[in-house]
Parts: C-alpha cells; sequence; structure tokens
C-alpha cells in the first residue's frame, strides 16, 4: 500500500487543482469577505462531473472511485475549504444515503439530478438539543395518510437554502430512542419548509450553513428513505463515509497552507538569509510535512477500505480525528512563518487559519471520533437507565423538555389557537393571573440600562424592516418597558445601539418582565434572560426553542400580533 495515484486518479487530482487554482483561488478572498456561497464555481463543477464523482453514470455519476472523490476534497480544500465542504457534504451526505438506502424510483428522481450537478444536497440532522447526542432528535413526522407531516428544525446545515434535496431525520415513533428515528427526502420548494438567515461563521465562509425549519412539511410517504426506525442507522453509516470527506478537507487546508509557508520561507530574507534557511523555521516545516504525510496515508486508506466494502467507520473516525488536529497544527505554524503578515487579511494563511477549525467540530467533534474508536476497541459501554434514549416517553419528555429549559423551571404556556385578537386577549389574562400591572411608562428611553430595567421588550430577526421598528416601539411603550433586541439585530443588522442587545456577551435581563418578540431564543439570547421573572414570546415558529423557555407565548406572526396587542393596550387606556 503505497498509495501510488493510479493514472487516471493522477489526472483527475490535476484537473481539479488546475480548477481550483484559475476558478477559485483568484475569487476566494472575495467570497470569504463577503459570506458568499459561489453559485457559478458550484454549476461548473456539476458540468465537470464533480458533483457525482464516485456514483454510477446509470444516475448521471462519473464512476469513479471513493479516492478520486477524496482527492477532489482535498484539491478544492487545498485553495478553499468552504467549496471543499459545498462538494463534500453534497457527494457523501446528501447523495450517498440516497444512493445506499434509495428505492429506484429515488434514485432516478434523485440521485441522477444530484450526481450531474444539477441540482445540490444537503443533510439535516442536527438540532439545538441534538448535536453530539444526535439520537436526541426532535423533529417529528407523523405519518397522516399519504403523507408524514414533517415539524421542527435542524440547526448548522451546510448547503442550506442552496441546496435543492434534503435528506432529513425526524421521530416517527417517539419515546423508543434511536430506533424511532426514520430518514425521509424533502424537497426545498415544499410548503412550509423554510431557511434561517445565514450565519456569520468564523470560516469556510465560501460555504452556505443556516438553519431548516419546518411547518407542517407534507413528505410524501414515498419519500421515506429506507425503512421507518432506520434512520439513526442511515445517520450514523452515512457519517461514517462523511467524515472522510471532512478528512480529506482538514487535509487540503494543511497541504495549502504548508504549501504557501514554504515559499514563503524561501523568499523572505532576515539576517541576512532566507528564513527557511533558519533552523527554528526549517524544522517547523519539516514537522509539517511530515504531519500531512501521515495525514494523507490515513485519509487515502480510509477511502480505499469505503471502495472495497471493507468496514471503514473506525478507521475514517482515525483520518478526521488526526488530520483535523494536525491541520490545526500545520495552520497555525504557517501563520507563525508568515510573522506579522500572516495576521493580515488577504493572505491565504489567515483565512486557512480560520477555516481549519471547524474540522474537529463538525460531522461529529473530535471528542465524538475518540469515543468511536474507543468504543471500537473497547466494546460499547452498557447504558445506565438515565443515559438509555430507549426509556419510557415519559422518561424521554422529561429528558428533553429539561434539555430545552435553559431559562429553568418556566410554566410554557403557548396559546396556538384562534384569531390574533383571541390570543391577545388571552395573553393579556394570563398576565393579569401573574397581577403584572401593565402601565405605559413615557420615562423609559433608549439610553437606559437594561440590566436594572424592570421590564423589556426585545426584537430580533422576525422584523423585516428597520421601518417597522415603531411599531416595537410603540408596544414597549404601552408595556412601560425598555426597548432591547437579539445580538444579530444590534451587531449585525445594527437597527439598533449595541447596549440594546441582550445576551450572554450582552445585556443581561434580571427584571420582572422580558418579551422576545421575533426571536427564536438561540442559547446566546436565552443565556441572557436567565433571570427574568416572567418571559412571553411571540413568534411564528411554534418549535422555536423560546417558547420552551417562555412562561406564556403566542404563535403567530408578529405584524399580525403586534398591532392588535397596540390597539387593545390603547383601547384599554394605557
Ligand atoms: N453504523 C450503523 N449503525 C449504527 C452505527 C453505525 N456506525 N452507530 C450506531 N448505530 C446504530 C446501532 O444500531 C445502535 O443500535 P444497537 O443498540 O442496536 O447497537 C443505534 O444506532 C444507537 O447507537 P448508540 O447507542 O451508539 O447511539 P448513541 O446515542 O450512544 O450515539 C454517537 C452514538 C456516536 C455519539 C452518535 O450520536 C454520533 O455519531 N454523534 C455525533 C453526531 C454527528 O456526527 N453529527 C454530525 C452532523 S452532520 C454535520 O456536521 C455536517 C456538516 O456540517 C458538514
Amino acid at each position: 500500500m503505497n498509495f501510488k495515484l493510479t493514472g487516471e486518479q493522477e489526472s483527475i487530482k490535476n484537473t481539479i487543482r488546475k480548477f481550483a487554482e484559475t476558478k477559485i483561488e483568484p475569487i476566494a478572498f472575495q467570497l470569504d469577505e463577503k459570506n458568499m456561497f459561489p453559485e457559478e464555481i458550484v454549476r461548473e463543477m456539476g458540468q465537470l462531473s464533480f458533483m457525482g464523482l464516485p456514483y454510477p453514470l446509470k444516475y448521471g455519476g462519473a464512476a469513479k472511485d471513493v479516492l478520486s472523490y477524496i482527492i477532489a476534497v482535498e484539491e478544492l480544500s487545498r485553495v478553499d475549504a468552504g467549496v471543499g465542504v459545498i462538494l463534500s457534504a453534497h457527494v457523501s451526505l446528501a447523495s450517498w444515503p440516497i444512493m445506499e438506502f434509495g428505492t429506484e424510483n429515488q434514485k432516478e428522481k434523485y440521485l441522477t439530478p444530484l450526481a450531474s450537478g444539477k441540482k445540490i444536497g444537503a443533510f439535516g440532522l442536527t438540532e439545538e438539543n441534538a448535536g453530539s447526542d444526535a439520537g436526541g432528535t426532535e423533529t417529528t413526522a407523523v405519518l397522516n395518510g399519504d403523507y408524514y407531516i414533517l415539524n421542527g428544525a435542524k440547526v448548522f446545515i451546510t448547503n442550506a437554502g442552496y441546496a435543492d434535496t434534503y435528506v432529513i431525520f425526524a421521530v416517527t415513533t417517539p419515546g423508543i430512542g434511536t430506533k424511532g428515528i426514520s430518514a425521509f427526502i424533502v424537497e426545498k420548494e415544499w410548503k412550509g419548509f423554510t431557511f434561517g438567515t445565514h450565519y456569520n461563521k468564523m470560516g469556510i465562509r465560501s460555504s452556505a450553513t443556516a438553519e431548516l425549519l419546518f411547518h407542517n412539511v407534507k413528505v410524501p410517504k414515498e419519500n421515506l428513505l429506507g425503512k421507518e426506525g432506520e434512520g439513526f442507522k442511515i445517520a450514523m453509516m452515512t457519517l461514517e463515509g462523511g467524515r472522510i470527506g471532512i478528512a480529506a478537507q482538514a487535509l487540503g487546508i494543511a497541504q495549502g497552507a504548508y504549501e504557501k509557508a514554504l515559499n514563503y520561507a524561501k523568499e523572505r530574507i532576515q539576517f541576512g538569509k532566507p528564513i527557511s534557511r533558519q533552523q527554528s523555521i526549517a524544522f517547523k516545516l519539516a514537522d509539517m510535512t511530515t504531519k500531512i504525510r501521515a495525514a494523507r496515508f490515513m485519509v487515502y486508506s480510509a477511502a480505499v477500505l469505503k471502495q472495497e466494502h471493507e468496514s471503514y467507520g473506525t478507521e475514517s473516525a482515525m483520518a478526521k480525528l488526526y488530520a483535523s488536529d494536525i491541520c490545526l497544527e500545520v495552520v497555525n505554524d504557517a501563520v507563525q512563518i508568515y510573522g506579522g503578515s500572516g495576521y493580515i487579511k488577504g493572505f491565504a494563511v489567515e483565512r486557512m487559519y480560520r477555516d481549519a477549525k471547524i474540522c474537529t467540530i463538525y460531522e461529529g467533534t473530535n471528542e465524538i471520533q475518540k469515543l468511536v474508536i474507543s468504543n471500537s476497541i473497547l466494546g460499547k459501554p452498557k447504558k445506565t437507565s438515565s443515559e438509555n434514549t430507549a426509556g419510557n416517553t415519559a422518561d424521554v419528555a422529561a429528558k428533553k423538555s429539561a434539555s430545552k429549559a435553559i431559562t429553568g423551571n418556566r410554566k410554557r404556556v403557548i396559546i396556538k389557537e384562534g384569531t390574533a385578537e383571541e390570543k391577545v386577549h388571552k395573553f393579556l389574562s394570563y398576565l393579569d393571573s401573574e397581577n403584572m400591572k401593565i402601565e405605559s411608562n413615557s420615562a423609559v428611553h433608549l439610553g437606559d440600562n437594561i440590566g436594572e430595567a424592570d421590564r423589556v421588550c426585545s426584537i430580533g430577526l422576525g422584523l423585516a424592516s428597520k421601518d417597522d421598528l415603531p411599531i416595537i416601539q410603540e408596544l414597549a411603550q404601552s408595556m412601560g418597558a425598555q426597548l432591547g433586541c437579539s445580538r444579530p439585530f444590534a451587531e449585525e443588522r445594527e437597527w439598533l445601539p449595541l447596549n440594546r442587545f441582550v445576551g450572554i456577551s450582552g445585556q443581561k435581563f434580571k427584571g420582572s418582565f422580558y418579551m422576545a418578540i421575533g426571536i427564536s431564543g438561540q442559547i446566546q439570547h436565552l443565556g441572557g434572560i436567565r433571570d427574568a421573572k416572567i418571559i412571553t414570546a411571540i413568534n411564528i415558529d411554534e418549535n422555536a426553542p423560546i417558547f420552551s423557555n417562555a412562561d406564556y407565548g403566542i404563535v403567530g406572526d408578529l405584524y399580525e400580533i403586534v398591532p392588535v396587542l397596540n390597539r387593545i393596550l390603547k383601547e384599554k387606556g394605557l
């Protein structure tokens, strides 16, 4: 096993390297800077057959081996790791489970356009409360006639919004743990399927990452992938392959950073000679190239095992663990070799340094890889009854609601039914029952400190335009509350001053009444309102985490609810 590439593998590598260097490298800085998904590049990758490299010709693929595909991810990542993960998520995570578990019809309908690059794929497993603990999935799919009705939300999904076809995991039988999870193929255009905003990430910024939101999405029965209850197994098996892709991504980043550092070290003269001739730098380069070579053997060997249908789960975990760990070391050394210049935007190693970190986190953190590897040598430890997700329904429900409740033990009275008018009346009657006397207070203004306020009404990205802010200001005024907001509302949109945002890194609210309007309730926000006496929420998504963390809430469009609330409060003379 000397991993000498075949003529065909060499030629694929050269083609992709040339493509990456001529088409992607010149725009990599801009893609990163603008957080921009390279639609044209992805379209061209489809035309060049990169998007279905390991899949059969009959399904639109290029019928190449797994190693050729892995080299493609490596070569793209050598130049731009965001583009590398677009390919890896598309091929390994979205297309592979359809190839492996799909019916003939599903393969024709969904795999063929994916593998031929006409459509883009994504994989939706991770949720707010199901990250490393993927078995904690809370999205549900309830069979109703010929359709499953899908409700829930997925977070951190690569290719979200740009992908046409999504492999989604949801609970079909609650209360039986991982055996109750099923996989579905979901189309982007289906009613009730929407997306959160594209995250503002540290690195891999040319790839799109966002939330997937499902509200009563009708998924035809024939879009069940595999059998009911097989979803967790499908997810785990898919990730075994996906992890080779991430290992290749890490390998590519390390290779790219090493080459840049090597060239720089040969050119940069200090103390009268190139710094590459200083032993401290020469030894760094020696370490970098040695680590990369070891990682490459591991990554390629996992790919070959997969190609040969041997077991490869442990080896892919090892490859991802090692390649991503050494990638961080290599990019760190590369920036160090560049010195001050490496810290400046526009030098690729600065971007690579940021891109590298995600490889130790996604597709299973490196801690999870160690769990997979140690289980393979020691056997899986027996789970205690409290750890066992396959406990009874009540246990599972209690565990789930405990994990959701970041703000402690809340009443969670959520009003979903009725007209906007009925919902608002009900909501106000609950506040009455809390002896919450609502009174307008015109003395409250933006300069006041939220940390000392008794009441705050906060607004989030549910507000479509800054011009609509007056309806929220009116509400805050009527409630005698100060105006707050979510972090992105202040930091990214800049629609309110920075001293208005509530959250772990912002203002902490400790008063008696908090209202979150159009705020989904990310941990960052909830961490800032833990000490509020009463938390209330208005949100269009009944699955938004804010409702699990509120005492009272209204499910509804803020543009319908807030004006009614404003009118009724006015009628009451407030
Ligand atoms: N292959 C087949 N089946 C498997 C399997 C595998 N590798 N691993 C587990 N299973 C099945 C088994 O049938 C097992 O049932 P048995 O009781 O019959 O053995 C069942 O699943 C449950 O397995 P576990 O008890 O091991 O499950 P667990 O709840 O303890 O979790 C875990 C195991 C390894 C921690 C798993 O949850 C895991 O991998 N977590 C990490 C999740 C992850 O990698 N997420 C990445 C998201 S995607 C992403 O990041 C993409 C991106 O952005 C690009």
